[in-house]
């Protein structure tokens, strides 16, 4: 399909393979040195995901730029996997930390800043009633645990090659015959996958209605456009659907926004209007600090309530000692109000077509049958000739070898990209000379492989 000669392919990765050793030897050094006191040299498994070999090591972060510790510059479109989608250290939330941080930490005990956020969640997301934890992970798990508390029923539904974290019940796939198996790649899964969950592929409502008709499911647990396998969009109709079908089976609708927070202040839910009974959030919302939150209707909070005693409140799975803290809750009120503001993104979501609109182009005129999709703040490209309807088909435009080429070709000239697909996004602190710095480099190197 890419029409790629894999030969050549091969020796321009080498090349770039030791361009990268050539530029970085301050990186490589510390990675030689962290690979005795941390499996593959990095701190948490990812990070050695990374083309070229070694990750670089980052000096300081500003804005939507970084400097690594052998002096050189990076416009940074990853931006820590959308943990940064702020910039990095947005001065307004690092003025607000600064502070917190002398004025007490965490506590266990609530602050003034908590029901600040929780309504400001509110308003932008239709949900009323908020409860924090410290990552979108633990917010999808206690989301799953209350559902399956309030409905009495053991299974989830989920997207083919979804991803909402490191949360077990999520690490399901189809199989070629359509049964829900362990995904490639789930590590220590405690119970087979299709005790606990049952998978559809994405924009497929008669597999949808299947998946609920037992009358078993307590959640379906979605992104509202899938960010994790590249970009797929909702069918028109679709999220009509998805809300209809859960109604009439009794299953609640999480709506998972850590990503497509990018659409807008309210994520896609308000951008679209939609209606779930719990939506989940993480990563950018306190500018990097850890923090997570879910929320939820008035009626989940009740049948929440009217199933949970005082006494056991600290051992039934939800929450965490650090969870909610007053540091968190500082930077979120901060993030919310000063970084992540409507004008914010009547910003970054032109820049993020502008550099779809250069991809587009590059694309073009290398005549490749590739494909690049929108969503806010956030764009990307695979390598099929149109856009993916469900998981299956995007995971099928992956190509591994390609990416660590595209990937290492950027890096070498300034540009990161995140290791997982073709992903970019933009920051408040993005201009447009960051862009069409990629849209330059991405045609060099297209025309590289088409030479
Ligand atoms: C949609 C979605 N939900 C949840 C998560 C989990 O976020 P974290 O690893 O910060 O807990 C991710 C992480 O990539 C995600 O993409």
């Amino acid at each position: 399909m890419t029409r790629i000669d894999r030969e050549r392919l091969a020796g321009l990765t080498r090349a770039e393979q030791e361009l990268f050793r050539k530029r970085h030897p301050r990186s490589l050094e510390l990675f030689e040195r962290a690979r005795g006191v941390m499996p593959g040299g990095v701190p948490m498994s990812w990070m050695a995901k990374w083309p070229g070999g070694f990750p670089v090591y980052v000096d300081s972060a500003s804005g939507a730029h970084f400097q690594d510790v052998d002096g050189l510059d990076y416009v940074d479109l990853c931006l820590g996997d959308t943990g940064a989608m702020t910039g990095h250290s947005p001065p307004a939330t690092v003025e607000t930390v600064r502070r917190q941080v002398g004025a007490g930490i965490t506590a266990m005990l609530p602050t003034e800043d908590a029901a600040i956020v929780a309504g400001e969640l509110g308003r932008r997301f239709g949900v009323p009633l908020w409860q924090f934890t410290l990552s979108a992970t633990d917010a999808n798990r206690h989301a799953i645990r209350y559902a399956r508390h309030v409905t009495g029923r053991p299974r989830i539904v989920v997207h083919d090659y979804c991803y909402h974290g490191s949360v077990d019940e999520t690490f399901a796939t189809l199989s070629p015959s359509g049964e829900t198996v362990s995904r490639r790649g789930n590590i220590g899964a405690p119970v087979p996958l299709d005790a606990t969950t049952r998978v559809v592929p994405f924009n497929d409502v008669d597999a949808l209605e299947r998946a609920l008709a037992p009358g078993d499911v307590a959640a379906v647990l979605c992104e509202p456009a899938l960010t994790n396998v590249g970009i797929v969009l909702p069918d028109p109709g679709y999220h009509e659907a998805l809300r209809r079908l859960t109604r009439e089976h009794g299953a609640l609708l999480i709506i998972d926004e850590t990503h497509t927070l990018c659409a807008g202040p309210g994520g896609y839910t308000a951008v679209h209007d939609l209606s779930p009974d719990v939506v989940t959030l993480g990563k950018a919302v306190a500018g990097g600090i850890p923090a997570g939150a879910f929320g939820m209707t008035q009626a989940v909070a009740d049948a929440i309530a009217a199933r949970v005693d005082l006494e056991d409140i600290d051992v039934g799975g939800i929450g965490g000692t650090l969870a909610g803290n007053a540091l968190s809750l500082a930077a979120m009120r901060t993030t919310l109000a000063e970084v992540l503001t409507d004008e914010a993104f009547a910003r970054m979501i032109p820049l993020a077509d502008r550099w779809a609109d250069g991809v587009d182009a590059a694309i073009a005129a290398h005549e490749l049958p590739w494909h690049c999709t929108r969503l806010g703040a956030r764009a990307e490209y695979n390598f099929a000739p149109t856009a993916p309807r469900d998981g299956a088909a995007a995971h099928a435009a992956g190509d591994f070898g390609l990416e660590q080429f595209l990937h290492l070709f950027a890096l070498n000239r300034g540009i990161l990209l995140t290791p997982f697909h073709n992903m970019a996004l933009m920051s408040p602190a993005t201009v447009e000379a960051d862009v069409d710095h990629h849209t330059t480099v991405f045609g060099e190197a297209l025309a590289m492989l088409k030479k």
